[in-house]
């Protein structure tokens, strides 16, 4: 395997993964921020994102001198210590939603006006960032060098397991007008042993969006699936379950919740409809998923308001409730696009006092949205003199707390369950009223 010299410009989830885990393989990399501090704590191995093996995996590439980071993608691309600048450089700057919802290329800008003048001839631009169709030859035109090739090359990290997705693909995507800068990208990751899919940038663009999108049709699919199952008596777990079992579904995204969510599903399908839209193609399937997504916050609201109240509608002023989880999904303290905070926000919205637990979390963590929600670091205080219990976020040791203690401290022992995460048994030993989601 040939070793390189890789830049990859911006430290966030993608860039920071991506970083960590080329340099395991054995190349030597240089990460990129514009956050002075930040390059600080992580030249000193200090990993604030909670990823597990991350900080590991930073810590062993520093110690074996394959790993550094510097101020500004310039000193990436041509460190002041190496002989020789990068052969392959990373774009893994944010795209966040823009205005109606197309994605926003400022940042990707930037740095492409910053690095076209020191990148060396026959270097690699590889877009991570997940970009609308048509970027890598909008960054060849930024760029404006004959001599340097663009290649598309998504990511498919989920936060909470990217390392692993990282080194145990499920596949890699590479596009490229030039076959052989999407070689040379397929021949950084050829000790994974993954399926490897080589295409034109536009096509690996799109596969990103379209994964994505699909992933969450299935979750808008098996949420409605789940309401019906309430209406005709049936358990949307069992449905599932023998869904699965057919190869062609597989039985993982399979489990109902308050509404997807978090800094990509949400953000990435708005963006599939603009790009559906600008090529004049209407995706009533896809809007049908989003519009099944955000009735799904309400439909949870609803849930709450009649194990409280008895009623589905009306208000929930005098109503005190528990939250358990905030975040986005388990296994991260991702705040961003959380189902569990549009919930609450509604919630509050209709009168509700509101205290949460999530392990994630503390007292003073800060976010939008959190304002009017008193953060407690203990579960029992999360339960104490409230009028139901409502669990957003599937955190497995949810599964053990105390439960009969938990439910001697509330003012009504009701527990609405949005990931079907508790046993009902053990909740029905423990004293409590129970609602969960497809349980007909
Ligand atoms: C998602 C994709 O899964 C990754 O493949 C992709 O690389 C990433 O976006 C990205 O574009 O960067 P992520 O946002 O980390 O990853 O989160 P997921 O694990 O996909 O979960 C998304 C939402 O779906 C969460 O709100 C989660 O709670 C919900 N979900 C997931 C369910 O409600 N049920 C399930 O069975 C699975």
């Amino acid at each position: 395997m040939f070793i390189r010299r890789i830049a990859v410009v911006g430290t966030g989830y993608v860039g920071l993964t991506t970083g960590a885990c080329l340099a395991s393989l054995g190349h030597r990399v240089v990460c990129a921020d514009v956050d002075p501090d930040k390059i600080a704590r992580l030249s000193r191995g200090e990993v604030d994102i909670l990823e597990p093996r991350l900080a590991e995996l930073v810590a062993e590439g520093l110690a074996a001198g394959r790993l550094s980071f510097v101020l500004g993608a310039k000193a990436a691309v041509v460190p002041a210590d190496a002989d020789s600048a990068a052969e392959i450089v990373f774009l893994c700057v944010p795209t966040p939603m823009g205005v109606g919802g197309v994605a926003d290329l400022g940042s990707v800008e930037a740095v492409l006006a910053e690095i076209t003048d020191v990148l060396a001839p026959d270097t690699v631009v590889v877009n991570k960032s997940t970009v609308p169709v048509g970027t890598a030859d909008r960054t060849l035109e930024l760029l404006g060098r004959e001599d340097v090739a663009v290649v598309s090359n998504p990511e498919f990290l989920r936060e909470g397991s990217a390392v692993e997705d990282f080194l145990k693909p499920d596949r890699i995507v590479v596009g490229s007008r030039s076959q052989d800068a999407a070689e040379r990208v397929a021949a950084l990751y050829s000790r994974l042993g993954a399926p490897t899919v080589l295409t034109d940038a536009a096509s690996a663009e799109l596969v990103k969006y379209s994964a994505n999108c699909f992933l969450a049709m299935k979750l808008s699919y098996v949420n409605a699936m789940a309401e019906l199952c309430e209406r005709l008596g049936a358990d949307i777990g069992d449905v599932t379950e023998g869904m699965g079992y057919d190869r062609r579904i597989g039985q993982s995204y399979l489990k109902p919740g308050p509404g997807w969510g978090g800094s990509c599903l949400p953000k990435d399908t708005r963006a599939m409809l603009q790009i559906a839209d600008s090529a004049d193609f209407e995706f009533r399937l896809l809007r049908a998923a989003i519009d099944t997504n955000e009735r799904q916050r309400q439909r949870i609201v609803d849930k709450v308001r009649q194990a409280v109240t008895g009623r589905r509608s009306g208000t929930l002023s005098h109503a005190r409730l528990g939250l358990l989880g905030l975040t986005f999904k388990a296994h991260t303290d991702d705040l961003r696009d959380s189902p569990a905070l549009a919930v609450a926000a509604m919630l509050r919205q209709d009168g509700a006092e509101l205290v949460a637990y999530d392990p994630a979390l503390s007292a003073d963590t800060a976010h939008p949205g959190l304002e009017s929600i008193s953060v407690v670091e203990d579960p029992e205080l999360a339960a104490k003199d409230v009028d139901a219990l409502v669990v957003l976020t599937e955190w497995p040791q949810f599964r053990s707390l105390d439960w009969p203690r938990l439910a001697e401290l509330t003012r009504q022992p009701v527990v609405v369950d949005t990931r079907n995460l508790i046993d009902p048994d053990v909740l029905a030993r423990a004293g409590f009223r129970w609602d969960g989601l497809g349980r007909g």
